[in-house]
C-alpha cells in the first residue's frame, strides 16, 4: 500500500500521542490500586463487610477509601469502571503496529539476514503471536498450574522466552521485540476484557438482584489483576525498545528480553512488598547489578581490522551505497521521502558528526540499513568500524 509518507508521520505521530496518554492512564490508574490494596489498613474496627480502610491526602484534600471483602450490601448510586484506559491502548498499540511494522512489511518486519520471508508471512506470524499468546496464557490459568501462582509465574516466564527466541529467527529484530511486548499487552488487555470486566458485571447484577455475589469472581480479578501488575514493567521496556539498537539488535537479542524481565519483574516485587511495608532493599541492588551485567553482556564485539585498513573514502563510498538512500536531504528510497529522524549522511562532515551512532546501528548491531534493503556485508560493515574506530579522518 502507498500512502503519502507526510499524512503516515502524522497518523503515526497522533496514534503514538494517544497510545501514551491512555497507556499512562491505565498504567497510573492499576499502580494506584495495587498500591491502595497494599497499604489497605486490614486491622481495628470495621463497618461491616469492610476488609480495609485507607486514608490519604493529594491535590490539597484527604481521601478516605474503603474495600469490601466482596461487595458493599446494596449496589452505590454511581460505581466508576477502569475499562476504556486499557482498550484504548490496545487499540491505539494496534493502528501504531499496522502503521510503523505493517505497512512497511519489507523493511520494518523482514530482515534477510534472519529469514527471508515475505513480508505478507511476517505480518501473520506477528498476529498469530498476538492471538496464540493469550489463547496459551489463558488454557495456564485456568489450569491446575494456577495453584501454585510461582510456578504459573515460571512457566509463564519461560513461554514468553521461547516465543523471543522463535520470533528472533523469523522476524527482523525491532519487528521481534515489539511483537513479545505487543504479545504481553494483548494478554494484560484481554485479561481486563475477557475475566476481570465479565467477573465484575457479574458482582454487579447480583449485587442488583439483592443475590449473594459469587466471591470467586472477586478473587479470579484480583489474581489477573496482580499478574497484569507484575508484565506491566517488562512491557514498558519492549515498547520502548527500539530505541536501543544494542537491545533488538544484538545476536542474541532474545537473551537480553529473557534477562530484562526479571529485572522488571524483581523490581515491581519490591514495591509490592513495600507497599505492606517490608522494605526488601536487596531486590533493588540486585536489579541493579543485573541490570549492569546485561548491559556488559550487550557491549559490542571487538572489531577485527580488515587487511589494508579503512580509508574515508571507502567509508564514504558504502555510506552512500547502503545508507544515503535514506538518510539524505534527497533520499531516493521508495519508503522514505525525508531523512529518518532528520538524520543526513550527504557529507564527510555529516558522517564523522554521526560516526558513533553509525557504528553503533551499521556496524555493532547490524541494525541499518533498514532491513538490509542493500544487502550490506559483514566485510563491509567491518571496513567502516574500523574507520571509525581509528577517528573517522578525512584521509
Ligand atoms: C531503508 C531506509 C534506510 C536505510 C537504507 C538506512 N536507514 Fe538508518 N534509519 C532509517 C529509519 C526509518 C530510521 C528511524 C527508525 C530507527 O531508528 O530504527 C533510521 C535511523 C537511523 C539512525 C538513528 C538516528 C537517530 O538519531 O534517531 C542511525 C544512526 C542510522 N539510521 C544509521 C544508518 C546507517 C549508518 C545506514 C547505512 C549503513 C542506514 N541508517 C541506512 C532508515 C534507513
Amino acid at each position: 500500500m502507498t500512502l503519502d509518507p507526510h499524512i503516515i508521520e502524522w497518523l503515526n505521530l497522533l496514534t503514538r500521542w494517544i497510545h501514551m496518554i491512555v497507556g499512562v492512564a491505565w498504567i497510573g490508574a492499576s499502580f494506584y490500586f495495587n498500591w491502595i490494596e497494599g497499604h489497605l489498613n486490614r486491622v481495628g474496627e470495621k463497618p461491616p463487610g469492610v476488609a480495609g480502610d485507607i486514608w490519604s491526602v493529594h491535590g490539597g484534600g484527604f481521601y478516605h477509601a474503603q474495600k469490601y471483602e466482596v461487595a458493599p450490601e446494596k449496589m452505590p448510586e454511581t460505581l466508576h469502571w477502569f475499562k476504556w484506559e486499557a482498550y484504548s491502548t490496545w487499540l491505539s498499540g494496534m493502528v501504531l503496529l499496522v502503521i510503523v511494522y505493517y505497512l512497511n512489511a519489507d523493511v520494518y518486519m523482514v530482515d534477510p539476514n534472519v529469514a527471508d520471508i515475505s513480508p505478507v508471512t511476517a505480518i501473520v506470524i506477528g498476529l498469530a503471536t498476538l492471538v496464540i499468546g493469550w489463547v496459551v496464557y489463558d488454557r495456564l490459568c485456568k489450569s491446575k498450574l494456577a495453584d501454585n501462582p510461582k510456578m504459573l509465574g515460571l512457566v509463564g516466564y519461560l513461554l514468553v522466552v521461547l516465543v523471543a527466541f522463535a520470533l528472533s529467527q523469523v522476524l527482523g529484530g525491532r519487528a521481534a521485540y515489539i511483537h513479545v511486548g505487543a504479545m504481553l499487552g494483548t494478554i494484560m488487555v484481554a485479561n481486563v476484557a475477557m475475566v476481570i470486566m465479565p467477573g465484575q458485571r457479574r458482582l454487579v447484577a447480583a449485587l442488583i438482584a439483592g443475590e449473594t455475589p459469587n466471591a470467586n469472581d472477586g478473587k479470579q480479578a484480583l489474581i489477573r489483576s496482580r499478574q497484569n501488575n507484575y508484565i506491566t514493567l517488562p512491557v514498558l521496556f519492549l515498547m520502548i525498545s527500539n530505541h536501543y539498537p544494542s537491545t533488538f539488535g544484538h545476536q542474541y537479542s532474545w537473551l537480553i528480553i529473557a534477562a530484562l524481565i526479571p529485572i522488571g519483574v524483581g523490581v515491581r516485587h519490591y514495591y509490592n512488598l513495600k507497599h505492606k511495608g517490608n522494605h526488601a532493599s536487596w531486590m533493588l541492588v540486585a536489579a541493579g547489578i543485573a541490570f549492569a551485567v546485561v548491559a556488559w553482556f550487550a557491549a559490542p564485539a571487538k572489531l577485527v581490522a580488515p587487511a589494508g585498513g579503512a580509508s574515508a573514502a571507502q567509508a564514504m563510498a558504502m555510506v552512500e551505497t547502503h545508507c544515503a538512500t535514506c538518510h539524505s536531504a534527497a533520499p531516493t528510497d521508495k519508503v522514505f521521502s525525508a531523512a529518518p529522524n532528520g538524520v543526513m549522511f550527504d557529507t564527510l562532515e555529516d558522517v564523522q558528526r554521526h560516526a558513533a551512532s553509525i557504528k553503533a546501528r551499521a556496524v555493532d548491531t547490524m541494525s541499518m540499513p533498514l532491513g538490509n534493503t542493500t544487502g550490506m556485508t559483514k566485510e563491509e560493515r567491518a571496513i567502516l568500524g574500523v574507520w571509525i574506530t581509528e577517528g573517522a579522518k578525512a584521509n
